[in-house]
């Protein structure tokens, strides 16, 4: 006979209160008074405290010497109790064990690398599983708001010759006898792309061989990238702004309980996401920065300093536009008004500091290929890209999104590993 199973979540709510549930998951925590002892029962939607006593379940000796994270089966009824973490207890009447767990290796208070070694474990504890909730909640808002606008899908490859973002943060692979690369951007392939299909997007992993350790790089993160021919620079700036507010409000609808607990209750913020985002441009932002007093010349590029001080200026999330085209990728479209700038943007937020980075598109070959030139590029392997300049080139944007920051963003993480299961950076690439 099959039984139904209830989750916690629903016994947390009230909704099985005097009756008898079946539930299973695993031992999150336990505590041993006389002749009772406590479990608090974990499954993927809560934890609930189980009483069991010597009286009420008959292999109790065995429930006893249980040790966190043993898998149960558990027979009981619910009942309200004030005293009990989230309001409610089960008095068991049978506890099946499905599995006794060896000594645990995380007990209270490890060091950071000790949960980085048991990252596979620790993926169970309260604080990733909220996290990787709101993860699930980002990609399915990333990919709901650009079908609902009409984008399509597409995909690139991973191993490739070019360098999309600069050669020096390029990860070599051994292709046979000769070198390519993994993919730092879906992009270029993107541009060749949109002449058939039109307006696409995708989330795909992107590497960076970055060596600079900060909290907000990995060197595999999960780029969500769109690209659209025909699409003006102040367009693009509006595409960004609605996929943000898109995606805050699809995670505060779906995990309004995950992120209280990791915001702890700070939601005012959130709740004021709304388009229009304050736009400034690099000359602005630049003036602003040194009435503050920072030392920034024009031309520099901002560290971490600067972009927490021009965030914690703005209550929302901020666009600084036309950077001087040396600091920012060879593909940039020159401004119109002044070619030493380009119709790129960064869009920044508090905590995290660039979230998006994305511009509208160079069209003219021979500054293309001058600006590839400068980079030290090797023009014979990007032919085929400038075949997009070649037939019927038009005008087209896109931007890129880094979903770990804007989980960072969200879920207010002191560092950007935590948005991610298995975080790959400068000197960890295990478990
Ligand atoms: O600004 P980036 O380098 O732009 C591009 O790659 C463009 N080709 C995107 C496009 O226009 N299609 O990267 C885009 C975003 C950044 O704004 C940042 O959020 C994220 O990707 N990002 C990283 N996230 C985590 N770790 C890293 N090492 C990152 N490098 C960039
Ligand atoms: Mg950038």
């Amino acid at each position: 006979m099959s039984k139904e199973w209830t989750n916690v979540e629903e016994i947390l709510e009230g909704k099985h209160t005097g009756s008898e549930v079946n539930l299973r998951g695993w031992i999150h925590r336990t505590r041993n008074i006389g002749n009772m002892v406590f479990l608090n029962l974990r499954d993927p939607t809560g934890v609930v405290q189980i009483m069991t006593s010597k009286d009420t379940v008959d292999n109790f000796s065995e429930v006893k010497s249980l040790l966190i994270e043993s898998s149960i089966k558990v027979k009981g009824e619910v009942a309200e109790d004030k005293r009990a973490p989230g309001g409610y207890e089960i008095r068991a009447s049978e506890v099946e064990v499905v599995h006794a767990a060896d000594v645990y290796p995380i007990q209270e208070d490890h060091s950071v690398e000790h949960l980085l070694d048991n990252r596979h474990l620790w993926i169970r504890s309260t604080k990733m599983i909220d996290i990787l909730s709101v993860r699930s909640s980002v990609f399915g808002g990333i990919h709901e708001y650009f079908r609902k606008e009409g984008y399509k899908e597409f995909q690139s490859p991973i191993l490739t010759p070019l360098a999309c973002e600069g050669g020096s943060t390029l990860f070599p692979v051994e292709y046979f006898d000769d070198k390519v690369y993994l993919a730092q951007s879906w992009q270029l392939y993107a541009e060749a792309a949109i002449f058939g299909l039109g307006n696409i997007y995708t989330i795909a992993p992107s590497f960076r061989a970055e060596k600079s350790r900060t909290p907000r790089h990995l060197t595999e993160y999960w780029h969500a990238e769109v690209e659209g021919p025909w699409l003006e620079f102040e367009a693009l700036l509006e595409l960004a702004e609605g996929m943000v507010c898109h995606v805050v409000e699809k995670v505060m609808n779906e995990c309004e309980d995950e992120l209280k607990r990791l915001r702890e209750e700070d939601m005012s913020y959130l709740k004021n996401i709304a388009p229009p985002f304050p736009r400034i441009t690099y000359q602005e932002a630049v003036d602003i920065l040194q009435k503050e007093g920072f030392n920034t010349k024009y031309g520099d590029d901002f560290g971490t300093p600067e972009e927490k001080a021009l965030t914690d200026m703005f209550e929302k999330p901020v666009f600084v536009t036309h950077y001087p085209k040396e600091i920012k990728a060879f593909y940039m479209k020159r401004a119109p008004e002044d070619d030493t700038k380009v119709l790129g943007f960064d869009l920044m937020v508090p905590n995290v500091g660039e979230l998006i980075g994305g511009s509208a598109r160079e069209t003219e070959i021979d500054s293309l290929e001058a600006r590839l030139k400068e980079e030290g590029e090797d023009l014979s392997i990007y032919q085929w890209f400038l075949d997009t300049r070649r037939f019927g080139s038009v005008p087209h944007a896109g931007f890129g999104l880094g979903v770990e920051r804007i989980i960072m963003w969200l879920c207010t993480l002191d560092h950007i590993r935590d948005a991610i299961p298995f975080p790959r950076t400068p000197n960890r690439y295990r478990p």
